[in-house]
């Protein structure tokens, strides 16, 4: 029944804006030894894993758009995986700010509801947008990911290995939706996503 899924669903927003995320693989930073950072290089990683959480968190409000949303049982299943390595992401990254000395944003909240708004759009529009968005999204998660690896201090070895390997899961859930019949969305629409996520990046960096 729809309430039934509805509840579910309020049910993991609260856990995902309250509990602690947990991770099942090792962390990827798990053996990697802190190196010595000036103060400014800490503070500006702190600031890129703060968006990246922020990132994780509206992966989370996409993925739950989605199978709120599918008209198909399989797709469904086929993109648990998929979600739960966004808990995961969502554990690293927020285990690395606290690590720096860092917090995550404070908008959290206001960015998941509106991912969750658009997920759930896409959704209702049908599967092979809704497949067509969360590929675009991840394309462009990855991109930003390596954006991210250009910029951060060589020294933040330890946050290095969570974005590597945040970066190829991202590519395989890009991957998953593309063979899952995603359709190629409007540039329009892949513009108005850079536009939002631009929105998101550029404040949270800060707060
Ligand atoms: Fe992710
Ligand atoms: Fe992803």
């Amino acid at each position: 029944m729809l309430i039934d899924k509805i509840i579910i669903e309020i049910d993991k927003v609260v856990k995902t804006l309250s509990v602690k995320a947990v991770s099942i693989r090792e962390h990827p930073d798990a053996n990697i030894n802190e190196e010595e950072m000036s103060e400014s290089q800490k503070k500006h990683s702190i600031s890129l894993m703060r968006i990246n959480h922020c990132g994780e968190i509206c992966a989370q409000a996409l993925y739950q758009g989605q199978a709120l949303t599918s008209r198909n049982q399989d797709t469904r299943e086929l993109f648990e995986n998929s979600a739960f390595e966004e808990i995961e992401h969502l554990a690293w990254t927020s285990s690395r700010i606290h690590e720096l000395g860092g917090r995550t944003s404070v908008l959290n909240p206001l960015f998941y509801f509106a991912s969750l708004t658009m997920g759930v759009t896409a959704g209702v529009i049908g599967d092979k947008w809704n497949m067509g968005f969360l590929e675009e999204t991840e394309l462009q998660v990855s991109k930003h990911l390596s954006e991210n690896l250009e910029e951060i201090s060589k020294h933040d070895t330890k946050s290095i290995a969570i974005i590597k390997q945040m970066k190829e899961d991202e590519e395989g859930h890009a991957m998953l939706a593309s063979q899952s019949g995603a359709v190629e969305l409007p540039d329009l629409v892949k513009n108005i996503m850079r536009f939002g996520s631009k929105i998101m990046t550029k404040t949270t960096y800060y707060i």
